[in-house]
């Protein structure tokens, strides 16, 4: 067998994906016929022309305005099944999705068409095909603080549906500390929270280091510049914070995988994981990622299983449920030795 087909079927969970980055061509194109909407692509080439990313802010420039062909329930549930189908076929067993509602009540879409779509694509996908998942819902940064406010009361109506809250989009000039009180506000309300550190940004390091010692976040989406400080790092590893890498995302918004990086993190003992972000634009699913990961950190077998161990670990799952993948883990790399 070889290594890209062990990473594709080794049991893992996926914990940075954000819902609206699994629009592919061919269902934007299927969804923009049903909402009459006229698009300025005929084909599928001409969309994937446009994923001519150079950094964060420009890749953002192309994934929002394509989320209009997103209007009804039906619409955000066919996303959902669809990702999870692509998911569970690349070994995902479990998996921590992120919304951004924000970037649909902005155009005058309903919160709860949102939710309600996405939530019955997860239990439909549960059923069909044993794979479970929870929703995390980010705020978009590059909005106001009250209008993440406003947005956590709708989260609250919903808590049963959303496991806990993350921040995204554009990191330059919005840094953490402007969305402190929301997160308080969140965690007091019970939500567990996570936020982007986005690579290669103006003050990345302060940014982590704010992250890490003042929100107190459980984890860490990208974040691999910590490595920049090593007390940082200890502080990191001591406080068991998982990290949700993304290796094909970072060759699209930097010119690097970051594999040094991730791979210097793996081996100090952080709790790396790895993941597939936006894969409809990346062109890669989390199989991808692992597999072109371990071409280009030199990986061993040993190394993925270590790297899926640690997904469920940092997981928001049930104890009951960790050992139960773990054991899905051990059970995989020992008949692939
Ligand atoms: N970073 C910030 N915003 C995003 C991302 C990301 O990786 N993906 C989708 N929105
Ligand atoms: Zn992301």
């Amino acid at each position: 067998m070889t290594l890209h087909d062990f990473a594709h079927g080794l049991p893992k969970a996926e914990l940075h994906l954000h819902l609206e980055g699994t629009l592919e061509p061919e269902l934007k194109f299927e969804l923009a016929r049903r909402n009459g909407i006229e698009l300025a692509e005929r084909t599928v080439d001409e969309v994937v022309a446009t994923y001519d990313f150079t950094d964060l802010t420009s890749f953002l420039a192309v994934y929002y305005p394509a989320m209009q062909v997103l209007v009804t329930a039906d619409d955000f549930r066919d996303l959902a099944y669809a990702y999870l189908t692509k998911a569970a076929s690349q070994g995902v067993r479990h998996a921590e999705l992120f919304f951004d509602p924000q970037a649909h009540t902005s155009r005058g879409v309903s919160f709860d068409t949102v939710i309600t779509g996405y939530r019955r694509g997860i239990v439909e996908a549960r059923r069909d095909l044993g794979i479970s998942a929870e929703l995390i819902m980010c705020f978009l940064r590059d909005f106001s603080a009250e209008y993440a406010m406003a947005t956590l009361t709708d989260a609250i109506r919903y808590q049963d549906w959303i496991i806990g809250v993350g921040l995204d989009s554009d990191e330059r000039g919005n840094p953490p500390e402007k969305f402190a009180a929301v997160f308080a506000r969140a965690r007091q309300a019970g939500f567990l929270l996570t936020m982007h550190c986005d690579i290669d940004q103006v003050g990345s390091i302060d940014n982590i280091r704010t992250v890490l010692t003042e929100i107190e976040v459980d984890r860490i989406d990208h974040g691999t510049n910590i490595v920049e400080d090593p007390a940082l790092v200890d502080l990191a590893i001591e406080k068991g914070i998982g990290f949700t890498t993304c290796p094909i995302s970072n060759s699209f918004v930097t010119d690097d995988m970051k594999a040094t990086e991730i791979v210097d993190l793996l081996r100090r003992g952080a709790k790396v994981t790895v993941n597939s972000d936006d894969p409809a634009y990346f062109r890669g699913y989390i199989g991808d990622n692992y597999a072109a990961l371990a071409d280009r950190g030199e990986l061993s077998p040993a190394d993925l299983a270590q790297i899926a161990r640690n997904s469920f670990e940092v997981s928001w799952i049930s104890d009951r449920r960790r050992q139960e993948l773990l054991t899905e883990v051990d059970a995989y790399f020992a008949s692939h030795q």
